[in-house]
């Protein structure tokens, strides 16, 4: 259908109607009209422009976002986008004018623009003849993200600028953030419809301007505040950036009410410190203020560095702290066991966050605190770190405190909990605790345990979460058929991994000893042991005593081992793991002198390609020779790889014999003499 001119003209009319509407109700914060009439308007514009195919770009129809982009496209910013230098107190900021007065010669006061430092994402708008063409993210400062289908449902920002004078060409930079309160009720809503809540405003904020779909952006009512300009063709700008602000302003952009262009470094000082005083009470988040050379002329003359202009300055506000109570304590277990006190707390908004659990990292710390449920205590947060029990608020009544006390059964799934050094305590449950099955089964089937092709992390966390798979065992009784349920599995890779599956049933006692996770049991070690007992019973029997004769096994292994069999289900497991096939060949042991390289001093160095240097080192051991890191003159031959270098010179001027991977692995298969064979240990 083409437009008649009644048509044209009323959708011009609800254009202009529609953002003056916007501006009363989102910038001067004064509706003349109902949420509903202003609905019924933009519905109306919205129709005639798609029935009459009159897109505009300015248009406010534009704010309810558009079809979703298929991807990002890159923006160059012709001028860098710089970043900010940070101080931390006012002897720093002193220190800062020291350096500007060294630079410039100047006979009055340095004049500042200071402004609230807002928490949000730096953005640049391209302004062609007043209409806005192009928004991008600051990326890397030289290139960053086309988000302007994001940045048109922003109702502060103007689709056309208003008023007279603008450059014909403007880019104007700013902040774009989202306000506590639009915070709040985006988590609100978010708990409502049982979804995800946001962490803080700065995050949702950056992931709301990510969104290829533009009506979720429209969703989120996302502010800007306007602080400079890059680009600017034909046209006359103010000389100071307290005269660019007020050109912003009139040209319908939105700019920060709470700056101030003030007249020496002291009264900068003051600022920051009156800005730090009505932090809480600001609308919306800042981590300090920015301290800026207001002349412009005067930033020229002053300069920039790589990255950051010399005329300006972050001053970071210190960490902030809140008091809030603690409900209680619950201890965690880690994916490798480790336990940890974690302290839930009555929620606390700090430093940008909504704060309801944080670490209390060990039961040292707690004592340390001297912290009991039920107490006030005071939290600290800046920037991006894990929020921090810092003490007990002082003079604060706990009307029925509870100490917090350390488990001695793992909370998850009740086997012992043991000391790890002097503050940490762990689980022993290792390969049959729930909070550490991932992990267990992970390294059971990594390359050098049982080496099952094709059970990546991914496919782990799948068999685990739809509970296929409880404990290491399960994982020989698995299905093609059931394994097809998972994520982006088809028959053949099905098949196969039951086919990878089935030939790690036949494995060797070391390979099993590394992959049952027995603590410090490493490749070496697990290879001394099998060679050392040659069978998993004689070695699940070992005493302490017993175990500390194996090369390579000091006391404290020697508990984790004795500690982990006297485990019953670690040895129910072992059981369901042999009558579902896993087995080994028997291994013949050979007494310390009588292996083939005993009495043989071997260093290798540079790097090997067939074999990790652990596996080489612990082959060579098994095989009863001495691995050692240096050369001397009682070494007997060093191995050496690509990149070898000073311990090649060094066998070289001593006359040590040198040979290459190659040899190393010709010897180790000569000399190992496991074979399949059942043979048992005497
Ligand atoms: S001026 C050349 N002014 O802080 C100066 N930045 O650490 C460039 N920011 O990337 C920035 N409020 O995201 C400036 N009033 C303000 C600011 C501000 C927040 C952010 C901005 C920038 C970062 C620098």
């Amino acid at each position: 259908m083409s437009a008649s001119t009644a048509i044209l003209e009323e959708v011009a009319s609800l254009r202009v109607q529609l953002e003056r509407h916007n501006r009363l109700y989102h910038t001067l914060d004064s509706p003349e009209i109902t949420d509903a009439d202003y609905d019924a308007l933009l519905a109306r514009l919205v129709s005639l422009e798609k029935d009459y195919n009159l897109f505009s770009p300015s248009s406010p129809s534009n704010r309810i976002g558009a079809e979703p982009l298929p991807g990002f496209t890159q923006v160059a910013h012709e001028i860098p986008m710089l970043s900010l230098d940070k101080v931390f107190g006012e002897e720093d900021l002193r220190a800062f004018e020291a350096r500007l007065l060294k630079r410039i010669e100047i006979s009055s006061e340095i004049i500042y623009s200071c402004e609230p430092k807002v928490d949000g994402v730096a953005v640049s708008l391209l302004y062609e003849k007043g209409q806005l063409v192009r928004a991008a993210t600051r990326g890397d400062g030289t290139i960053g993200e086309d988000i302007t289908h994001n940045v048109r449902t922003i109702r502060t920002i103007p689709l056309q600028l208003s008023g007279e004078g603008y450059p014909a060409v403007l880019e104007v930079r700013g902040e774009i953030f989202l306000g506590k309160l639009g915070f709040a009720q985006l988590n609100e809503q978010a708990r409502l419809d049982q979804s995800k809540v946001f962490v803080n405003p700065r995050n949702t904020a950056a992931g709301t301007l990510r969104q290829l779909d533009s009506r979720r952006a429209a969703k989120v009512p996302l502010q800007m505040y306007c602080y400079s300009v890059g680009l600017q063709e034909g046209g006359d700008l103010p000389d100071s950036l307290g005269g660019i602000f007020e050109a912003l302003a009139g040209w319908g952009l939105p700019t920060n009410p709470q700056r101030e262009v003030v007249e020496s470094i002291e009264r900068c000082i003051a600022y920051c410190e009156a800005l730090l005083e009505m932090r809480n009470a600001l609308e919306y988040e800042i981590d300090g203020a920015v301290i800026k050379v207001d002349s412009l002329e005067l930033q020229a003359s002053i300069g920039s560095n790589a990255r950051t202009p010399r005329w300006a300055m972050a001053y970071k506000f210190p960490a902030e702290e809140k008091s809030t109570r603690l409900l209680d304590v619950e201890f965690q277990v880690g994916r490798t066991g480790t336990i940890t006190p974690v302290a839930r707390l009555e929620p606390v908004f700090v430093g940008g966050v909504t704060v309801s659990n944080t670490t209390l990292h060990n039961m040292d710390e707690v004592t340390r605190l001297g912290v009991r449920i039920g107490d006030e205590i005071i939290i600290r947060r800046a920037g991006d770190v894990i929020p921090k029990v810092v003490r007990v608020l002082a003079g604060s009544v706990n009307p029925a405190p509870r100490a917090i006390i350390a488990p001695t059964q793992c909370p998850v799934c009740g086997c012992a909990v043991e000391k790890e050094g002097d503050v940490l305590i762990r689980c022993s449950g290792g390969l049959i605790c729930g909070a550490q099955r991932k992990e267990s089964i992970r390294h059971f089937a990594s390359r050098n345990a049982l080496d099952i092709d094709g059970m990546g992390e991914r496919i782990v966390e799948q068999l685990v979460d739809a509970e296929l798979v409880r404990d290491v065992s399960d994982l020989f009784v698995l299905e093609a058929s059931t394994l097809m349920s998972l994520d982006r599995m088809g028959v053949k890779s099905a098949e196969k991994l039951v086919a990878s599956i089935a030939r790690s049933r036949r494995t060797t006692l070391p390979k099993f000893l590394y992959a049952l996770g027995i603590r410090e049991v490493g490749e070496a070690t697990a290879l001394q042991l099998a060679n050392h007992f040659g069978d998993l019973m004689l070695l699940q029997e070992a005493s302490v005593e017993t175990l500390v004769a194996v090369p390579d096994v000091g006391p404290i292994v020697a508990e984790h081992i004795v500690s982990f069999f006297a485990n019953r289900a670690n040895i129910d497991l072992l059981s369901r793991l042999a009558a579902r096939g896993v087995s080994w060949p028997a291994i013949t042991v050979v007494s310390p002198e009588s292996k083939p390289l005993a009495g043989q001093t071997v260093v290798i160095t540079g790097t090997l390609e067939k074999l990790s240097r652990n596996e080489a080192k612990a082959r060579l051991i098994a095989l009863g020779a001495k691995v050692a890191g240096s050369v001397s003159k009682s070494t007997t031959i060093v191995y050496a790889g690509p990149g070898a270098g000073s311990k090649l010179a060094k066998a070289t001027e001593l006359g040590v014999e040198v040979a290459d991977e190659a040899a190393l692995l010709a010897l180790l298969a000569a000399l190992e003499t496991t074979s399949d064979a059942p043979k048992k240990a005497p």
